[in-house]
């Protein structure tokens, strides 16, 4: 479905210019076909840019919208010449490459351009090919942090386009596998390309990785994975009211025994605690985690001091949830 409407919007309108003329074609003709592929183009120009304009009106979209501030300043963002002939697609390569712990980077393609109205509607979930969100930014840098304590076999659930926080596992750390995962089509499309060319450059060592449309309500994308990693982690999928509850099977079901849950996520109303209600009922053990990290937690008391006016904890600043299924090893606060 989504792969017929990128299609559609590529293709251009039909030109009647494009028929093959005959020579009883006269000028009168031409002038008026002129005029019919003007108006078809200036329709579909306008077409295009209601589009757009929807686009930003969709309620799935404004829920997670609010973009005033936009990074924790993590990783740099460097962008790549187009050096690669073979890559026909538009879209521009950039390199992150993360600020305190510079010998890291990943190869990534962050920005799908606008998502189009046919997407959202006819589509899964297109929040996760926006933008990477800080959420994801700062589960990135802590993996990065905390590289030493990754193994065996690892996977990121609702990842989006560029799931940077399981690739700079697979990038940093000695671990024999990742799973980059989404719900969304579309992102999982960009994923692979994104470990394609982080494979071609050398990013992951020895680790094996691999992307797949893993939706957490789905039967058999839980069932091909049960109780098999080691560590699973997650950013900013908790405000899903619809799939909270599936997101904690899921969870409950894919991590090994005595694997682990990092889950970071804005508290975002009542959502987070929601979910962490839904975790332990669902017999995990749950603590929450304010201070992790302290880049992350200088960037917060910074910003509370002198970005007031852009900065809001309850939609910006990301708690870490860390689940397990029983007793939980050690302290992940500072
Ligand atoms: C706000 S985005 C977060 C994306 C990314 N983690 C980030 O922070 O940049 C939420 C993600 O959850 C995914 N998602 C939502 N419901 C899902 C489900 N039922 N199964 C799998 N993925 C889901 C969406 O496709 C989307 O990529």
């Amino acid at each position: 479905m989504e792969r017929n409407c990128t299609t559609a919007e590529k293709r251009k309108p039909a030109s009647p210019l494009r028929r093959k003329s005959t020579n009883a074609d006269t000028c009168s003709a031409r002038a008026e076909t002129c005029d019919a592929n003007d108006v078809a183009r200036a329709r579909w120009t306008l077409l295009r840019q209601v589009l757009r304009q929807k686009q930003l009106e969709s309620p799935e979209i404004q829920q997670v919208s609010v973009r005033r501030f936009a990074t924790f300043d993590l990783f740099s963002r460097e962008l790549l010449e187009a050096k690669d002939v073979c890559d026909t697609s538009d879209a521009q390569w950039v390199e992150y490459r993360s600020v305190h712990f510079p010998e890291y980077s990943a190869l990534l393609r962050d920005n799908l351009g606008p998502v189009r109205v046919n997407e959202v509607l006819n589509s899964f979930d297109n929040t996760g090919n926006i933008c990477v969100w800080p959420s994801e930014e700062v589960m990135a840098h802590y993996c990065l942090q905390k590289r030493h304590t990754f193994k065996g076999a690892v996977c990121e659930l609702g990842g989006g386009m560029t799931c940077l926080g399981g690739l700079m596992v697979a990038i940093s750390a000695d671990v024999k596998e990742v799973l980059l995962s989404d719900g969304n089509e579309k992102s999982i499309q960009n994923v692979q390309e994104v470990i394609e060319k982080n494979k071609q450059a050398g990013k992951f060592g020895s680790t094996h990785v691999s992307s797949r449309v893993l939706r957490w309500d789905c039967e058999k994308d839980i069932s091909a994975f049960e109780d098999h990693f080691d560590v699973i982690m997650c950013a900013d999928c908790l405000f899903l009211d619809q799939y909270r509850a599936s997101l904690v099977d899921a969870i409950r079901r894919l991590m090994h025994p005595k694997g682990m849950a990092l889950v970071f996520a804005p508290r975002r109303s009542e959502t987070l605690s929601l979910f962490c209600e839904l975790a332990q009922q669902a017999g995990l053990c749950v603590s929450q985690h304010q201070q992790y990290d302290a880049q992350v937690w200088d960037v917060h008391l910074k910003m509370q001091r002198e970005g007031k006016q852009v900065y809001d904890e309850n939609i910006h600043y990301p708690l870490l949830i860390i689940l397990t299924k029983g007793p939980q090893p050690f302290s992940h606060s500072q």
